[in-house]
């Protein structure tokens, strides 16, 4: 150091990295109505394409005419499965090892679903052609019950599969059925849950939603016959993994392929699958030589791109007397709609739903899964979670408030009771997980302390004496939750989504004058990752944040990369940032022993610079270096300072929280006020607290839509009764409450910076914290269980039927 060096404390201040709030850089275009969303794509010649869709959810389709809508003015083309099928692109593989229909083959099985693509130079023009086709459709019998759906008079959904009882998943053991999977230790666990003291059983359904972001899913595909190449600009949640799978399925030589994620208005799951809108404006764009833009409305959003959840939970829960549980017994049925387009890894038919034993050390467990078909759209996706997670935690977290009923007991002691302690961890749970690390008796005791648990009883209890002498008709609800979560697919020897290892990736460039590009596997969709990873390489390299420009979502520039969901872009890819830093780090040491003269194991890092050991007025600077690294010949040192590191993660991080919801429920109306949410995460080493803030309010505020209205409902002739959002609930400033955020700190071991995701926390921990805390009203009163989403309505109901 000299006497110009400033204080490490102010350098590293400088760099914004690692724990600044920095703001979101992001935001400069967001706020200014700059972004480029696919929709605001104008190319020269455009096509544009439209669906036809199906008004019934089961059907034959006897005919389709198209002549009305040919004969229209700027209508160029109509597409059915007859054009797709020379091509072999009638039908499309989904991700989980099913196949779909790219436009109704023979028959549609739910309402919406794609018949026919009308392309046309005008969107508008495209929209009329759509009314003008003429499908002539014999209506079949529908199911929309997965229970039904088993019953051997049953109608026959799928014909393509009729008489192939082998799945991609193993045997299939009737025609709706799509697979069974199994973990755990069967026969252990019926004779602890036939043995034990006490067993709360229940049947915890998780309703049928939709992620539904703000932008719609949509593309502009555009095939250059010139050269030969392909573009297609999408919301794409995993870029190259769309251009791996569309150069599979169009024989399209994939370095001849360039996908494009430009700005995404958010994805939440429904962006990660290949929906036929954009096979159809690939295939378009080839056959009419121009670019064909498809962009989907709010209703067949909503009516037909991936929904989420729909998972029936049997559960048995077992414990001792005195609230020790001893085993966990679950049985899903799963319903997955037409076709099984779930997004899970491949060797996870039901994700990791078998992280349901939660934060609890459960000695002995067992857990099955039956995927069954109906005639609802398809999906499953995992709508800011990690692959069926959010299923999980609320599974664990009611069984565990319905056993404390049966016990009599504070459902707050019973957790702490059954906690996996500090000193097991890494703990090996019995469904198969090695939990990294974890600490959730200090988070609980933080949490409880911090909303006054005790005052809140007492107040809870003098409101019930109140109400009982008909001085109030307000209840009050504590609802608590203690989550725990598994983020950051990889590891490649565990997950692949088809057959692509789960890694992650990061390649970066240090410029001559000391300024950097990054470029990732990943993709943004509002979570700020030009934000957060410049700052992990701050704190890596020692240029400053705002010197760092964070580039994704285009296959030409971006090395390989499975793309952002389930929250693991930091676990994964954020360690693939830190891990491409070292390696310039290692470099840059080599120069600056070089530029001081001395041996490279005699200089040292120092936030920003290497000093020489022992003689700290004597360093390099790593602007120095970077300029150096271009302009002198270095012997035994290559000129440039750049990096990639590909990222296989040893293992998944768990981050977990600890959340209270304080609500006033109205037994009159069923209106249910939120006086309070506190909500504590530990998500490892924090990178920007103010991002992780604002990402824990966006995901309480989707916790609080699904856990209080949001659903998707069918009537029995499968109609989707929620298609639009007047009858869709997407909560507004008005509907969202105050959230009070907290954490505590415990680093994941084995991520190069010790960060856990946390996008998907507060959706996964907020949903049971809401529904614990209606149930926790009507508690006193005998209310054991009800489902999801707890509306008004629904409220009301309860508080009727139990004479209130
Ligand atoms: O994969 P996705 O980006 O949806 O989720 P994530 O990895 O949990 O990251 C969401 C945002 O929070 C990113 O900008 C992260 O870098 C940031 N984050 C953070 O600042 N500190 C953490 N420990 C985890 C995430």
């Amino acid at each position: 150091m000299n006497e110009m060096t400033p204080p490490k404390t102010e350098r590293a201040a400088a760099l914004k990295g690692l724990g600044s709030a920095r703001k979101r850089v992001e935001d400069a275009r967001f706020t200014q109505g700059k972004g480029n969303y696919v929709d605001d794509l104008k190319m020269p010649g455009m096509l544009f394409g439209d669906f036809v869709r199906s008004p019934y959810a089961h059907a034959r389709i006897k005919s389709i005419n198209a002549d009305k809508a040919k004969a229209i003015p700027g209508v160029v083309a109509v597409l059915t499965a007859d054009d797709l099928r020379p091509l072999n692109l009638h039908w499309m593989p989904t991700l989980a090892g099913d196949k779909q229909m790219v436009l109704a083959d023979g028959k549609v099985l739910f309402q919406g679903q794609e018949v026919a693509f009308v392309v046309a130079e005008d969107r508008y023009v495209a929209a009329d052609a759509v009314e003008l086709v003429e499908v002539d459709y014999e209506e079949l019998p529908v199911v929309v019950d997965p229970f039904k759906a088993q019953a051997s008079d049953a109608p026959v959904l799928r014909e393509d599969l009729e008489g192939n009882m082998e799945g991609a998943h193993g045997p299939r053991r009737h025609h709706n059925h799509i697979f069974t999977w199994e973990q755990g230790d069967k026969d252990a666990t019926e004779a602890v849950v036939g043995s034990a003291d006490v067993v709360a059983e229940e049947m915890v359904y998780y309703h049928r939603t939709h992620p539904c972001p703000l932008e719609t899913c949509g593309c502009v595909a555009s095939m250059d016959k010139v050269n030969g190449k392909l573009t297609v600009w999408g919301t794409f949640q995993a870029p190259h993994a769309v251009r791996t799978v569309a150069s599979l399925i169009s024989g399209i030589a994939e370095h001849n392929i360039r996908i494009i994620s430009p700005d995404i208005g958010g994805g939440f799951g429904n962006k990660v699958g290949v929906y036929p809108g954009y096979i159809c404006s690939i295939v378009a764009s080839i056959v009419t030589g121009v670019p064909v833009k498809w962009v989907e409305d709010r209703m067949e959003n909503l009516m037909a791109t991936a929904f989420a959840r729909d998972y029936w939970m049997q559960g048995k829960i077992a414990a001792t007397k005195d609230g020790r549980i001893t085993g966990l017994w679950c049985h899903v049925t799963a319903d997955h709609g037409a076709f099984d387009a779930c997004a899970d890894p491949t060797k996870f038919p039901a994700g990791f739903f078998n992280i349901c034993t939660g934060s609890y050390d459960i000695p002995t467990a067992y857990l099955a899964v039956d995927g069954v078909y109906t005639n609802k759209a398809p999906g499953g996706v995992a709508y800011r979670c990690s692959f069926r997670v959010t299923e999980a935690a609320y599974f664990i977290e009611r069984m565990i408030e319905i056993l404390a009923l049966k016990l009599d007991m504070d459902p707050a002691e019973l957790r702490a009771k059954n906690f996996i302690r500090k000193e097991q961890f890494p703990y090996q749970s019995a469904l198969g997980w090695e939990y990294d690390s974890g600490d959730y008796q200090t988070a609980w005791d933080k949490a409880l302390k911090a909303v006054d648990y005790e005052g809140l009883r007492r107040e809870q209890a003098e409101r019930v004496d109140a109400f009982k002498r008909g001085e109030t008709r307000k209840l009050i609800g504590i609802g608590l939750t203690h989550f725990t979560e598994i983020v950051g697919a990889g590891p490649v020897k565990n997950c692949d989504i088809l057959g692509l290892g789960m890694f992650d990736s990061c390649e970066i460039r240090i410029h001559p004058t000391g300024s950097a590009i990054a470029r990732l596997g990943t993709i943004s969709q509002g979570q700020g990752h030009a934000t957060t990873f410049a700052q992990i390489l701050a704190s890596e390299i020692g240029i400053p944040a705002d010197d760092i420009t964070v580039e994704e979502g285009d296959t030409d520039t971006a090395p390989y990369g499975l793309g952002t969901y389930g929250s693991r872009s930091t676990p994964v890819a954020g360690a693939a940032t830190a891990m491409a830093g070292r390696k310039i780090r290692a470099k840059a040491q080599m120069i600056a022993a070089y530029l001081l003269e001395v041996h490279d194991d005699d200089v040292e890092w120092d936030v920003d610079r290497f000093v020489v050991k022992g003689a700290p007025q004597r360093f390099k600077t790593m602007k120095e270096i970077a300029f150096a690294s271009y302009n002198q010949a270095i012997p035994g040192v290559e000129p440039g300072l750049e990096a990639v590191s590909y990222y296989d993660p040893p293992n998944m991080t768990y981050p977990f929280g600890a959340y209270v919801c304080v609500m006033e429920v109205d037994v009159d109306t069923g209106e249910a006020d939120i006086r309070k949410f506190y909500a504590l995460d530990d998500c490892g080493t924090r990178i920007n607290p103010m991002i992780i803030e604002g990402q824990v309010h966006g995901g309480l505020t989707e916790a609080l839509a699904i856990a209080m209205g949001q659903e998707i409902a069918y009537d029995e002739l499968g109609n989707v009764k929620t298609g639009t959002l007047m009858d869709f609930f997407v909560p507004t400033s008005w509907e969202t409450p105050y959230y009070t955020t907290d954490h505590t700190v415990t680093p994941s071991p084995h991520h190069p910076i010790g960060a856990k995701g946390v996008g998907e926390s507060p959706n996964v921990g907020g949903v049971p914290a809401f529904s614990n805390a209606v149930h926790d009203a009507f508690r006193t009163f005998g209310l054991t269980h009800t489902h999801m989403p707890h509306d008004h309505w629904r409220i009301w109901k309860i508080a009727h039927d139990l004479g209130l």
